[in-house]
């Protein structure tokens, strides 16, 4: 399992949210290596991308709401953070929708998924967890 309990922010819904994407993404890559026939990984794609295009605009709006509720002052810059991945989403989805079904694609779409989703969750959103901690309404929402 990728995901670690570290990653939580201690906010119910967006946590949930998180452990979801984790989800979908550890299964995708899992589906690439395994011995699944070629269809079933183009399959796997298809799925992945059209869930990333729906769940990563909800998760988005979802978070930005809770960093404008408790005024949240990186909230510019991380929204910005957040249009430049539903971007490279959309990006890459034309991109599989116009044939590119490459292998090649493949490892580098998961990758991208992967090292975002990390780099993301274990960093820029936990500065959001510790302004909350920080301006004590960390547990609001509990
Ligand atoms: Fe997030
Ligand atoms: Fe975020």
């Amino acid at each position: 399992m990728l995901w670690k309990d570290k990653y939580e922010l201690g906010v119910p819904l967006i946590d949930r949210q998180h452990k979801e994407l984790f989800k979908r993404v550890e299964e995708f890559i899992v589906t690439l290596r395994s011995s699944a026939s070629w269809e079933d990984k183009l399959q796997r794609v298809d799925e992945t991308l059209e869930f990333m295009k729906g769940y990563v605009v909800e998760h988005f709006h979802d978070e930005e709401e809770y960093q404008k509720k408790i005024g949240y002052p990186g909230y510019n810059e991380h929204r910005k953070i957040h249009a430049d991945m539903v971007k490279y989403v959309v990006n890459a989805s034309k991109e599989y929708e116009q044939g590119n079904h490459s292998e090649v694609y493949m490892q580098q779409l998961a990758g991208k998924l992967l090292s975002w989703l990390i780099n993301h969750v274990a960093a820029e959103d936990q500065r959001i967890a510790k302004y909350a901690i920080e301006k004590g309404v960390a547990n609001d929402e509990q």
